[in-house]
Formats: structure tokens, sequence, C-alpha cells
């Protein structure tokens, strides 16, 4: 479990002072590329850096920046048992996520394609007939919720609980209620371990076609896993998946009627183009930023960084350096190296979830596009009223036609 000595505060670095600058940091962060781009901060004695190449380096140089580490900016209870992927470097890195792996295989996400698709066709059916919604509460967040529920092989009916754990499990750590937040996720916690336990008992008799099943299969160093183990990697997966693939989607529709109105007509035209939709949104506008510990004494970057002092690689801003982006700043679904975004991460821990992420996403959109001629946003609609602490969005109504 993390306390607060472990815990890095982003918020801390940035020092935004209104929700407008924290929704929008990119123009924070092109100043930090262009004066500022190996920035220490003092207070929490952690190393910023903001260029591409050195995110790059930070994320692919697992010996000189670490994944084993005290401190971490990522608002989830630590789990450092043997089958955590995040807090841990090749090689044994390699065998916890080869077991994790053993769920996501090109053939499982063959099968999961006309479960997903028919999910997210549900959720589009639902919405037909309305000319107003929050495209939040009726895509974006269930969408991911009944996904994995549905790939894990818990009920469906279940998806509430699901969606207020994933809730809990994200909300930041901010300074004043540190206590109470911590307290509140270790309960959330509690309450899915306790929910899902009978369930992996079940399956361990009854395998079926999930995740679960595949987890209960599945061997580290010659043992199968424990019946806690995979309620814990499940669990993993939940965290790892959720608010994400929620903050992608709702951010989708975000940049369709924000950063380019408009585009919604071609799409429609041609929704092929769906895909690259997808990697110009988690390029341009996907909050994203990760640590490692710094491994050993180093001057890689020109500064003299110490044996575990923390980094944070700041990818969202990686995704706007202008050497890497051709008019990094402009929203342009066209461009051709827009999947070389790092919202994914790169190397080692790169997304074991971004093909099943692409999947929902193409989906999720293709059939609302498919089904519906326009959309539009409300003349009143305040972006900043719309917000969750952790600044993702919370809810977003829009017209829909
Ligand atoms: C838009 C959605 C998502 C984004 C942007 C995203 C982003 C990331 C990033 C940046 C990492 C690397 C972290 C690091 O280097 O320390 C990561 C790792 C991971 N992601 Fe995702 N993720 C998404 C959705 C998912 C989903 C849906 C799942 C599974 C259900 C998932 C499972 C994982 C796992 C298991 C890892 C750990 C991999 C490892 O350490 O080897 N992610 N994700």
């Amino acid at each position: 479990m993390s306390n607060k000595n472990e815990t890095i505060l982003l918020r801390e670095i940035t020092k935004f002072t209104s929700r407008e600058e924290a929704w929008d940091p990119f123009t924070w962060f092109k100043q930090m590329r262009e004066e500022n781009p190996i920035f220490y901060d003092e207070q929490q004695d952690v190393w910023n850096v903001f260029l591409y190449d050195h995110v790059k380096q930070v994320l692919s140089d697992h010996q000189l920046f670490s994944n084993k580490k005290g401190r971490s900016s990522i608002p989830f209870p630590r789990d450092d048992s043997r089958t955590n992927v995040n807090f841990c470097d090749p090689p044994e890195h390699r065998k916890r996520r080869a077991l994790l792996a053993k769920a996501f295989t090109p053939r499982s996400l063959d099968e999961w394609k006309p479960r997903i698709e028919s999910i997210a066709d549900a959720l589009v059916d639902d919405m037909a007939g309305l000319t107003n919604v929050d495209i939040v509460d009726t895509l974006a967040a269930p969408l991911p919720i009944v996904v994995i529920a549905d790939l894990l092989g818990a009920p469906a009916k279940d998806r509430e609980l699901f969606r207020a754990w994933s809730n809990i499990l994200f909300l930041p750590y901010a300074m004043g209620s540190y206590d109470e937040i911590a307290q509140q996720k270790a309960q959330a916690i509690k309450e899915f371990q306790e929910y899902l336990y009978p369930i992996v008992l079940e399956k361990r008799k009854h395998p079926e076609d999930d995740i679960i099943s595949d987890l209960i299969r599945a061997e580290l160093d010659g043992e199968r896993l424990t019946d806690i183990e995979v309620v814990n990697s499940s669990l993993g997966l939940l965290a790892a998946g959720n608010e994400t693939t929620t903050m992608l989607i709702s951010n989708i529709f975000y940049s369709m009627l924000v950063d380019q109105p408009g585009i919604y007509q071609e799409l429609r035209t041609d929704v092929t183009l769906v895909p690259k939709l997808i990697e110009e949104v988690l390029r341009f506008r996907f909050p994203i930023a990760i640590d490692r510990r710094i491994a050993q004494d180093t001057t890689v970057f020109g500064h003299e960084m110490k044996q575990d002092q923390m980094i944070v690689a700041w990818v969202s801003s990686a995704n706007r350096d202008a050497s890497k982006f051709d008019h990094a700043e402009n929203f342009n679904i066209h461009r051709a190296n827009n999947h070389n975004h790092l919202s994914f991460g790169i190397s080692s821990h790169f997304c074991l979830g971004a093909p099943l992420v692409r999947l929902e996403a193409t989906f999720a959109l293709t059939s609302f596009i498919n089904r519906f001629s326009d959309i539009r946003l409300h003349e009143e609609f305040k972006v900043t009223d719309h917000l969750t602490d952790s600044i993702s969005l919370k809810s977003f109504p829009i017209s829909i036609i």
C-alpha cells in the first residue's frame, strides 16, 4: 500500500492555479520544452523531462530508469506481489508480463471482437431517439466497464459496482485529504476482492472462455497462481483499463467538437478514418505522465542526476514535440505519423491493453458515426464545469442528430 511519502503529486509540480490551466496544460508544456526541458523539482526531489527523445529514453532504458520504485505518481494503491507487472524491470518483468499476456493473445482479441462490437452497438442503440446525451454517461464510461466485466467473466449486471470501484481507485491523492482518500481506496479494493473471490473459486472448478479462466490456467515459475493472485491481477486490469479508456473516448468527442469542429462529416463520408482519429486524439489530447526511479548516478541529460531520485516523463508534452510532429500543436488526423505518440508507453512496459483499447474505441466510434448524422456542442458548454478532480471529463452533454 502506498503512503504519503511514496506518492509523487504531479499537481505540485505543474502548480496550475486554475482548472482552465489544468485542462489545457499544453502552453506550460511548450514553455517547458523551450525553456526548461530538464527541470528539477526541489520540493519533491523529482526530475522532469518534456522532449520526445528524453521521454522515450526514460521509458526505454530500464537499466538507467527503473520501474522498481519506492515512490510513484500512480494514484493507485500499490501491490508489490509477484504478479504486479508495473513495479519491476526485465528480466523479472518478462515472466510476469508473459503471464498476463496469455489472456491477451491475438486469438483472444479475435474472439473478443464480436463481444466488444455488440456491447458498443447496444450502448449506441440505447441513445436512439434521444436528442441530448451525456456522452460520458452513455458511452465513454460504461463501454470499458461492461467490456472488462464481460472479458473477466463477471456478470454484466454488476457493471455499476465495477464503475464505482474504478472511480474510487482513480481518485487523485490531494495533499489535504490523503488519509481519507487512501481509506476509501482500501475499502474499494477489499470489496472488489470479496466480490471476485467466489467467482475465481467457481471458475477454478469450471473454467470458461474468459480472462479469469486464462489466469487460472497460467503458470509462473512452474506454479499456478493462487486465488488471490488471480483476483489481484484482475483488479490490476480494471485499474489499468477503465479510466484511461473512458478518458480516450470522451476526449475523442471533445476533439471532434472543439479541436476540429466539422470533422464529424468527414468521418461520416469515410468511416475508415476512425483509427486515424483515435491515434491523433491519443497524440494530441491525452493526459499522461510516467515515472521511473533513477537507478544510478547519471549525467545522461547533461545534469547531475542522483541514484534513487525520481524522474517524470511528461508523455503529453512529448506528443507535441515539433521536432517529431509537423505543426504539432495542430489537430490533424491525416498526419502520417500520428501513431508514433507515446501514450501507450514504449519498450518493455508498452501497454498490454493497447489492442483492446483500439478495438473498443473503433467499434464505439464506428457504430456511433453510422447511427447519428451529426453532433453539436451545447452553446453554454463550459469544460471546467464538467471536470473530475483528476481533470478528466466527468460529463459531456452534447446534442445528437
Ligand atoms: C486509452 C487507454 C489506455 C492508455 C492510454 C494506456 C496507457 C498505458 C501506458 C502508458 C502504459 C505503460 C506504463 C509504463 O511504462 O510504466 C500502460 C501499461 C499497461 N496497460 Fe495500459 N493503457 C490504456 C488502457 C489499458 C487497458 C484497457 C488495459 C487492460 C485491460 C491496459 C493494461 C495495461 C497493462 C497490464 C500495463 C502494464 C504493462 C507492463 O508493465 O508490462 N491498459 N498502459
